[in-house]
């Protein structure tokens, strides 16, 4: 085909091309054709633009740099330049743009410049811009509306709290007394892991007060408290090994809270809830296990994501829970530079197991 019927064919084809500006750009970097789609996002005529350098489509800056020549000589190396910058308009406008600069060569091989394609993006990164935004700003919604309502739920919380220890409070009136202090220790259950959420999401991870502790110990002390609010129910808890390391107390006891509720809410509830406390060598395993229905497997990959509930959650009737609860235990888990995870069948029951390292990671 001659040279000049394929140029035809070629101009023809890029008339329709409306959203993306697609030219060809010679040897010497001139601009040897130029489609409407070019027109419209640059700005300039095929007149205005046709023989004139391509450096003319990119900032000041980049010119100065040495941008046009570079991207020539990447694209002829490599075979194509594919890059996201910024451009600028026919008026100065700058705008964001994905550019791919591919060579051209001729039936014999011989090298006969580039072809351009160019896609304005500004809307794209103006929406990604957009949702960015509003992630953050949902996140510190939370973060203050689940601060500021910590202040009057503790009023209510030691009113109910005064009004048990009063004497002359009714039966009737104690049991109601009883069900709002309950209730407040709830909704301060819920902010707190809120509060949690926003504080890992936003800032990356939780800050902790490393100290050093025997695991034994401490997992001891959580179980007590736990018996305390669950006297109807079997926890067994079995001590092997080394316990002592490096950690932040609260957030442990928090970590094993979490695995130990869920054992006991979404577990079978006339079986024992099993803790094991072991010592290995770098590392104390902590696991919880309980008998019940196993975790679906498609439940598996999202298990640790926030606001995620399998949906045996709702049926337990377990009002106040959001579904944070091992989210929060593996942040506390990656922040003592741990992990945590998960085995569950029919046969052998659901166990979480998080391995916490004797000391703090080193800073990063
Ligand atoms: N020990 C377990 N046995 C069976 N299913 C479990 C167990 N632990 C968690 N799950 C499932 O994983 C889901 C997510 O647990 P997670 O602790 O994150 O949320 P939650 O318990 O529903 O709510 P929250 O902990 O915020 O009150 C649960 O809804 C439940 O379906
Ligand atoms: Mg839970």
């Amino acid at each position: 085909m001659p040279e000049r019927e394929r140029d035809e064919r070629f101009h023809l084809n890029l008339e329709d091309i409306k959203d993306y500006a697609v030219f060809r750009v010679d040897t010497e970097g001139r601009i040897a054709s130029w489609n409407p789609g070019a027109e419209r996002m640059k700005g300039y005529t095929a007149e205005e633009a046709i023989g004139q350098p391509f450096a003319m489509l990119f900032t000041q800056e980049e010119r100065q740099e040495g941008k046009p020549e570079e991207e020539m000589r990447l694209a002829a190396e490599k075979g194509v330049y594919e890059r996201e910058v910024v451009r600028v308009r026919k008026g100065g406008e700058l705008f964001d743009a994905h550019v791919i600069l591919r060579p051209l060569a001729d039936q014999e091989g011989v090298h006969r410049g580039f072809i351009k394609v160019t896609r304005d993006i500004t809307e794209r990164k103006r929406v990604e811009a957009e949702l960015r935004d509003r992630a953050e700003f949902e996140q510190q919604l939370i973060g203050i509306v689940s601060h500021d309502l910590r202040t009057p739920l503790s009023a209510i919380t030691l009113g109910a709290v005064l009004l048990l220890r009063s004497k002359d409070l009714s039966l009737r009136h104690v049991s109601s007394v009883s069900r709002i202090l309950s209730s407040a220790e709830r909704a301060q259950r819920l902010i707190a892991s809120l509060l949690d959420f926003t504080q890992a999401r936003m800032g990356g991870g939780f800050a902790l007060q490393h100290a050093p502790l025997d695991l034994h110990e401490l997992v001891d002390l959580v179980m007590e408290e736990v018996r305390l609010s669950h006297p109807e129910r079997e926890l067994q808890v079995e001590h092997v090994g080394d316990g002592q390391g490096e950690w932040d107390a609260d957030r442990i006891a928090q970590l094993l809270t979490n695995l130990v509720n869920n054992a006991l809410y979404h577990g079978l509830e006339d079986a024992p809830v099993r803790v094991r406390v072991q010592g290995e060598p770098e590392s104390v395993a902590l696991s919880v296990h309980n008998q019940g229905k196993p975790i679906p497997a498609a439940v598996m990959p999202q298990l640790f994501a926030p606001m995620k509930r399998g949906e045996g959650a709702r049926r337990t009737g377990q009002a106040g829970s959001i579904g944070l609860g091992l989210y929060i235990v593996q942040q506390i888990a990656r922040a003592h530079g741990g992990t945590v995870s998960v085995d569950s069948s029919q046969e052998r029951g659901t166990t979480f197991t998080a391995h916490l390292p004797r000391h703090p990671p080193r800073p990063r």
